[in-house]
């Protein structure tokens, strides 16, 4: 009996010295002795050998045994023969988590970098409170057209974006492998996913549809000013319906924000085309339709960068230099006269412009207006009316940019559900910037809307403090309470640079009464409330609309 359980024993701590040098590191005790025992499995690395081997070198382990002992085989090797946490294959762990003292982890740690990663933005409060007074504009704009809100994953998959026409966004993208294996981007832009949304439904969304969001967008960009590499972009569409009506309503909603934030048609432009002045143009030209989308990409650099700079792309798309001397002619054209001219009066591209300043004209927004065939946007989607908002003193890049994109769906492979859309998107960035130089951006942001501030004057009476706030925020108040002991006179001065209304200030003689003292710091008047008539004040002096 003694001999066979002194077998098992000595068999099993064979065994368990046979698995691994870093098992012996690791996991056993030093108490086992393990020096004493030969290492020669320590050479056995993989899980399913060390499984199978073990099994029949050591016949005399019974069964239950076994299977722990090929637990832990398999823990060791980290392969399928039994699971063990990441943290305990982690060698470094107790290393990293500051258990053991190594020369690595000494306390010289090398001083965290401060910024945020270059090209993107941390908003402390007083940022966060101008990034939501201008969503709140886009918001209430956006529901005033009556248009309602979705959002999407900032994460997508690569292949959303990776389009063949050669647009910078898709060279911009911030893209990476997961940890399954699966090519995944951040989103550049939101129309993909909002594509990708509207297909997911199969047609069984009800038509049209004029949704809204506000999504952080993520491009590796060169960084200018009003361009950075995170922004948040205001994005507003409308799918199924398929005339100009669609283009018009959206630049109507984006000047009725422009006119919130108190600008003018002096000070904001918006550029109008239609990608069908070129497309015309261009069949006239013998170029194939197949080539289009990458030809408008092409033509969009010619305005920042030199034609010999993008020369042989156009050349490689069969454009040779006679051909893009003539597109480059029609690009100039900033009048209907001028357009009827080149495209013929019974041009498709010309009665769809002139339907659009139309409706411009119905919707009292003319002036902000401005026909300009050079705009025709760098995103290979855009089908036919494209526009830019800019500011009119040309400092600033684009401040926002849209256009009519029918066929992306069928990009996605979805030919048979086509369906039209138009839409825009309209960066935080360089609106901030325009505000900024009009004088334009809000002050009194600071001001929380606090509507009183409550304090203790001594620490027993904290607790009567908080049922006073609780009872006022219950009444619909907006309560700061203070939660340090602190003097009256840092109160005050406290409750008034925070632009709070009230101080309810609990001392000794008041809460003997069951009463709070109220201090008006706007009419600098004294009130006591009893306590059990402090929903009724609070009630009726309060900011907070329910
Ligand atoms: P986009 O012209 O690439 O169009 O961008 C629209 C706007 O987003 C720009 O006019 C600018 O205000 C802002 N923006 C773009 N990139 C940056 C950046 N790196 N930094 C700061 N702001 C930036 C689109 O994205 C289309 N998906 C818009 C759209 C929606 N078309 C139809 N529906």
């Amino acid at each position: 009996m003694i001999d066979k359980t002194m077998n098992q024993v000595i068999g099993t701590m064979w065994l368990i010295a046979s698995i691994s040098a870093s098992f012996r590191r690791n996991v056993l005790s030093s108490s086992f002795q393990l020096a004493s025992f030969p290492a020669t499995a320590a050479r056995v690395p993989s899980s399913s050998f060390v499984t199978s081997t073990v099994q029949q070198q050591i016949p005399f382990i019974t069964k239950n045994r076994r299977t722990a002992v090929i637990a832990a085989a398999g823990a060791v090797s980290g392969g399928s023969g039994g699971r063990v946490s990441s943290a305990v294959q982690d060698k470094g762990l107790l290393e990293k988590t500051g258990g053991k003292s190594s020369s690595s982890s000494s306390s010289s740690q090398e001083k965290l970098n401060t910024n945020p990663v270059k090209g993107t933005r941390d908003f402390y409060p007083d940022d966060m409170r101008l990034r939501t007074w201008l969503f709140d504009h886009w918001r209430n704009v956006a529901s005033t057209f009556g248009f309602s809100e979705y959002d999407a994953p900032v994460l997508e998959s690569e292949a959303l974006y990776t389009r063949k026409a050669g647009e910078e966004v898709v060279d911009q993208l911030y893209n990476f492998q997961d940890k399954g294996n699966r090519k995944v981007a951040l989103r550049p832009e939101m129309t993909p996913s909002l594509a990708r949304m509207v297909m997911a439904k199969k047609g069984g969304l009800p038509l049209p549809l004029k949704w809204f969001s506000i999504p952080q967008c993520w491009r590796y960009e060169r960084m200018t000013r009003g361009r950075r590499r995170e922004h948040f972009q205001w994005n507003m569409d409308i799918w199924g319906v398929a005339e100009e009506r669609a283009e018009a309503e959206l630049i109507a909603a984006m000047v009725h924000f422009f006119k919130r934030v108190g600008l003018t048609s002096a000070d904001v432009g918006i550029k109008v085309n239609s990608r069908q002045v070129l497309s015309e143009v261009l069949t006239k030209l013998g170029v194939p339709p197949e080539k289009f989308a990458a030809t408008c990409v092409l033509v969009d650099k010619l305005e920042k960068v030199p034609l010999d700079a993008v020369q042989g792309d156009l050349e490689e798309l069969g454009l040779d230099r006679s051909i893009v001397e003539q597109v480059t002619e029609v690009l100039s054209i900033k009048t209907i006269e001028g357009l009827k001219k080149t495209l013929g009066d019974d041009s498709p591209a010309l009665k769809e412009l002139n339907n659009f300043i139309m409706l411009c004209e119905a919707y009292g927004i003319e002036d902000w207006i401005v026909l300009d065939a050079s705009v025709v946007r760098g995103l290979a989607y855009y089908t036919g009316i494209v526009f830019e908002a800019f500011d009119r003193t040309g400092q600033l890049r684009a401040i926002a940019g849209g256009g009519r994109y029918d066929k992306l769906l069928e990009t996605f492979g979805g030919k048979d559900n086509s369906i039209p859309a138009a839409g825009f998107g309209f960066g935080d960035a360089v609106i901030v910037e325009l505000l900024k130089e009009r004088n334009l951006l809000p002050t009194g942001l600071e001001n929380a809307g606090t509507d009183t501030v409550v304090f203790a004057m001594d620490a027993d009476l904290y607790p009567a403090a908080l049922k006073v706030a609780t009872i006022l925020r219950e009444a619909g108040q907006t309560v700061d309470v203070v939660l340090e002991a602190k003097k009256p006179k840092w109160v005050f001065k406290y409750s008034y640079r925070i632009g709070a209304k009230f101080c309810a200030i609990m001392g000794s003689d008041e809460y003997a009464n069951q009463e709070v003292q109220i201090k008006d710091l706007i009419g600098d008047e004294k009130l006591l409330v009893k306590i059990d008539s402090l929903s009724e004040w609070a009630s009726s002096n309060q900011s907070r609309t329910q």
